[in-house]
């Protein structure tokens, strides 16, 4: 309730700039409206969108019984596994570290499934700045077609504890 009533019909349509700057508004809002489903599908940045429920004990048997079957080398004490061109690949967040290194080879396609044997994780691809979300429960499957060769780091962007800082990793692109 107000002290005053509006006098009589009050509403005046915007005219002049204040007509521009709405219907400028109105105008971009449109275009952001069609523009967010369009790049959805046409954008190439979007990872697929398949997943499948996983224990963590059973993801994490999944990753040594690869890595036992394609280790080729070791750096820093972490295994480097050659992935089969067109086959899977398994990498495992856990705190606080991305086990293990995958070897790809450049212009393959690969499935790389990625989950967390504890909690959530954020797996950033640098620098390429690709990010996804890690969750023990979930495997993620990347279907990944690396275009350029050489070195890629992985961090952790999703805090997961005292160690969070150090929880790196590598993905080595070969020719
Ligand atoms: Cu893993 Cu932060």
């Amino acid at each position: 309730m107000s002290i005053f009533h509006p006098t009589g019909n009050w509403y005046r349509p915007p005219t002049g700039s204040e007509r521009l700057w709405v219907g400028l508004a109105l105008a971009w809002c449109l275009v952001m409206s069609i523009t967010m489903p369009w790049w959805h599908f046409q954008g190439k940045q979007n990872a697929p969108q398949t997943t499948y429920e996983v224990e963590p004990a059973a993801f994490i048997e999944r990753v040594n019984q690869f890595v036992q079957s394609n280790r080729v080398g070791e750096m820093n004490g972490v295994p480097i596994v050659e992935a089969e061109p067109g086959g899977d690949a398994y990498l495992l967040g856990q705190m606080w570290q991305w086990y293990p290194i995958l070897k790809l080879k450049k212009d393959q396609t690969y499935r790389i499934h990625v989950s967390s044997a504890d909690l959530n994780h954020g797996l950033s691809i640098l620098p390429i700045n690709m990010n996804i979300h890690v969750l023990p429960g979930y495997d993620y499957v990347m279907e990944i077609t690396p275009t350029t060769a050489g070195e890629f780091t992985l961090i952790c962007n999703e805090f997961c504890g005292i160690g969070h800082h150090r929880m790196t990793g590598k993905i080595i692109v070969e020719e």
